[in-house]
């Protein structure tokens, strides 16, 4: 009957296989799983585990301080030495009767944790081999030392505790790896991130040299100007003339400051409103006729729709005025300059022509990006695609038509197309 008790019993500790298994992602939970498990087993009043490092060749454990165990603290004991060291050492179970009367043991740790030890029964936990750790069990209860039925159930315990120790270090080691892939993966996206605020930078820095090289032309010729109106030998008409180049010039750093202002401030914020459409480009017809009468060119308009519209009304202004600045700088002997309006469904479309040199070939294609300038000294390469921000920011197109300068036709003809109501006002 002892035999068949002792066989259920070792059955009962191999099952406990599974409860380890399922601890192995918390090794300090497992540690102490094995422990309460070799405790409850074979009966003891206490037991605790020790693991092996083998580097320094000490096994290490972390004991339990005070009545409630609430303080802590790792100890490590060299190979060898004390009763767990000694099993651990030659890899054989050590069962002590009375610890008092062996050599072997020794009382710091009773003294560390107030607890008066006996009996104690020690075993190697090996795992192919290799030396894992050990587990011992402290003082029997209801007996006076541990039996030899005790040493085959331990042994069993530390064989299932081997490999759910050697699993759980192995996972940690592989989360350690994962977590240092992981922060690695972090610099690596911040160093990217870092690439692409320099690349932005570089940019910027592009984009201020080049702005900085537009703006100098026209300063130049302002401080040249500025210069000759005080001489004294200059006439009166020259002096007129010269202011006259002067003004002309602060208009198109203005424009070109504009220009830049509007596309770096990237999101265009508009203001919608209804206005008249036919009252809109009379403004713009009659401010335009005054600017081109300097340049030689002839303003002509076909206004067919002069309804209401929802827009907004000055940053349509500036589109068109981005546009009209093109044609001047086309028509440098002068031409002419057409705006024509007319209803196409629910949209107006604008027609704005000229017969200047018409746009290069080679930047037919592109002249909607960002620095596209070609033929001229102060360009900023800017006003087409403010034009095409604001427009598509309306809900509506832009499209050029262009072919080198003919007689007796339009070189470039810029048609736009620009919805009558905005999806607001749709869909009330
Ligand atoms: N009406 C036009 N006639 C001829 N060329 C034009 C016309 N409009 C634009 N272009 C060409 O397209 C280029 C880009 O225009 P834009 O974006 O306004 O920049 P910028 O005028 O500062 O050069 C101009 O430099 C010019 O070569
Ligand atoms: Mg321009």
């Amino acid at each position: 009957l002892a035999k068949k008790n002792t066989y259920q019993q070792e059955l009962v500790a191999l099952y406990r296989i599974n409860v380890f298994l399922s601890s192995i992602a918390d090794l300090a939970k497992l540690l102490h799983l094995i422990m309460e498990e070799a405790a409850a087993t074979v009966r003891a009043e206490a037991s605790s585990i020790a693991l092996y490092d083998s580097r320094r060749k000490e096994l290490y454990f972390a004991v339990a301080l005070g009545k409630k165990g609430a303080k802590v603290k790792e100890i490590r004991i060299k190979l060898g030495k004390g009763i767990l060291g000694y099993a651990a050492k030659s890899r054989k179970p050590l069962n002590i009767k009375d610890v008092r009367r062996d050599k072997r043991f020794s009382t710091s740790i009773d003294k560390k944790t107030g607890f008066t030890s006996r009996a104690i029964l020690a075993v190697p936990i090996v795992h192919q081999k290799k030396l894992i750790g050990a587990l011992e069990v402290i003082n029997k209860k209801g007996a006076a030392s541990f039996s030899a039925a005790d040493v085959r159930l331990l042994e069993i315990i530390a064989s299932q505790a081997a490999i759910a120790i050697e699993n759980a270090q192995l996972y940690e080691k592989l989360l350690k790896k994962h977590r240092a892939l992981q922060k690695k993966h972090k610099q690596f996206i911040a160093a990217q991130e870092k690439m692409l605020t320099m690349e932005r930078l570089s940019t910027i820095g592009d984009m201020a040299s080049r702005i900085i090289h537009d703006l100098r032309n026209p300063l130049s010729v302002i401080r040249g100007y500025a210069y000759l109106q005080g001489e004294d030998t200059i006439s009166d008409k020259e002096r007129k003339e010269f202011s006259t180049i002067i003004m002309d010039e602060v208009d198109r750093l203005t424009g070109m400051t504009n220009e830049l202002l509007e596309f770096a401030r990237g999101k265009v914020n508009l203001l919608f409103k209804d206005q008249s459409f036919g009252d809109f480009i009379k403004g713009v017809c009659n401010y335009l006729r005054r600017d081109f009468e300097g340049n030689k060119i002839k303003l002509t308009s076909d206004l067919a729709y002069e309804g209401p519209i929802c827009m907004d009304k000055f940053k349509m202004q500036r589109a068109i005025f981005n546009l009209t600045s093109n044609a001047k700088d086309a028509m440098p002997q002068g031409g002419t300059f057409q705006i024509a309006t007319a209803l196409r469904g629910n949209q107006v479309e604008l027609t704005f022509s000229d017969t200047g040199c018409g746009i290069p070939e080679q930047i037919k294609d592109k002249i909607f990006e960002p620095f596209v300038s070609h033929g001229k000294s102060h360009g900023t390469g800017l006003g087409m695609p403010i034009v095409k921000k604001i427009i598509e920011s309306h809900g509506g197109s832009v499209s050029i038509e262009s072919q080198p300068r003919r007689e007796g036709s339009f070189s470039t003809v810029i048609t736009v197309y620009l919805p009558l109501k905005q999806p607001e006002e749709r869909s009330s």
